[in-house]
């Protein structure tokens, strides 16, 4: 693609520029654009780059093992694996509101992100993947009373006192930019074409407040819905699929028990850019196998709903 190849060329000369001799920190979320960010900064700047790749332990079911094992075994770029699940799952403890959740997690990143600049002797600059549609949603509107939809936490989440700048070289670009420019730079399809995954993960997933035992019932009743998604031959036509799991209790019977357990809610969106989206029309029999699957697979849920609501009204996200 010779857009992308010039793309390539320019931002790799503009992040040359802005940083100079500087030293850089990455952070890598396990989603393709802080990968691309990545590996096109690391085109630029080599060593002077350092990837941190935050576990908060509010990944999908492997997550985190896929991008380690990606960047070491098809990049070979040096990789800090910071374990740091305890301390956000803990930070989160107690809270439920959306925007608190949000924030709270964007500034134990920049922590993680100071903590691992000072082990290499300080970084000058915090790189991101930013993209365009997360720049227009998460700033105050102007002309009319200030609205923040959500604080995406590489946005307008971060804490002002953070004293690093930002390197965000995909600013500009929409989504499908990006996977042209992460085949661009050679990153495998299966890779390119994963669907987006937020920075704050599983925790805006689990409306309410987070604890463990919720985010492994919400990993096992997602892993089970995107396996029947991959079988089905759909995941490339659905822009993010995932599960969410609501803070609501409901009574069941299996066997000849009652059960009083979780509901857990299917979503599944097309969109071009993640700014407007559909709901996905599945057929009911793909519903109906996937919700079978789950009540009888993952113990904590025996109910299971599918959201009909596109964007807007909905957003894509539940927080
Ligand atoms: P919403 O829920 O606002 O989501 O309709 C639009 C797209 O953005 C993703 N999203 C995020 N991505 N950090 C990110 O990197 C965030 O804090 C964040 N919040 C939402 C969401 O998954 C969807 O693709």
């Amino acid at each position: 693609d010779w857009t992308m190849a010039a793309f390539r060329q320019q931002a790799v000369e503009a992040i040359r520029k802005q940083v100079g001799s500087g030293r850089v920190i990455c952070g890598l979320s396990g989603g393709v654009d802080s990968s691309v960010a990545a590996i096109l900064i690391h085109e630029a700047i080599g060593d002077q780059l350092t990837c941190v790749f935050v576990d908060h332990g509010l990944m999908r079911l492997n997550e985190a093992e896929e991008v380690v094992t990606m960047f070491r075994d098809h990049y070979n770029i040096p990789l800090v694996h910071v374990d740091a699940s305890d301390t956000f799952i803990g930070a989160l403890e107690g809270q439920s509101d959306p925007e608190v959740k949000r924030k709270t997690i964007g500034k134990l990143f920049i922590d993680v992100f100071e903590a691992e600049a000072k082990k290499i002797g300080g970084a000058d600059f915090l790189a991101q993947g930013t993209l365009y549609p997360d720049v227009i949603e998460s700033v105050s509107f102007t002309g009319g009373p200030s609205v923040t939809i959500k604080s995406h936490h590489n946005v307008g989440g971060l804490p002002a006192r953070m004293n690093m700048k930002l390197v965000e070289p995909l600013r500009e670009l929409f989504k499908d930019e990006v996977r042209a420019l992460g085949r661009e730079l050679g990153l495998p399809d299966r890779f390119v074409g994963r669907h987006p995954f937020p920075g704050p993960g599983l925790a805006i997933r689990c409306p309410g407040g987070v604890t463990r035992e919720k985010l492994d019932i919400l990993r096992q009743a997602d892993a089970v819905y995107l396996d029947e998604i991959r079988k089905a031959g759909l995941y490339d036509a659905i822009w993010q699929a995932f599960a969410v799991l609501l803070p609501v209790q409901t009574v069941g019977v299996m066997g000849d028990g009652r059960t009083y357990e979780f509901v857990c809610a299917l979503r599944a969106v097309t969109s071009v850019d993640g700014m407007t989206a559909d709901f996905y029309h599945f057929d009911m029999e793909f519903l109906s196998r996937v919700a079978t699957r789950i009540i009888n697979e993952v113990k904590g849920v025996n109910r299971v709903t599918y959201d009909i609501t596109s964007k807007p009204p909905g957003t894509i996200e539940w927080e």
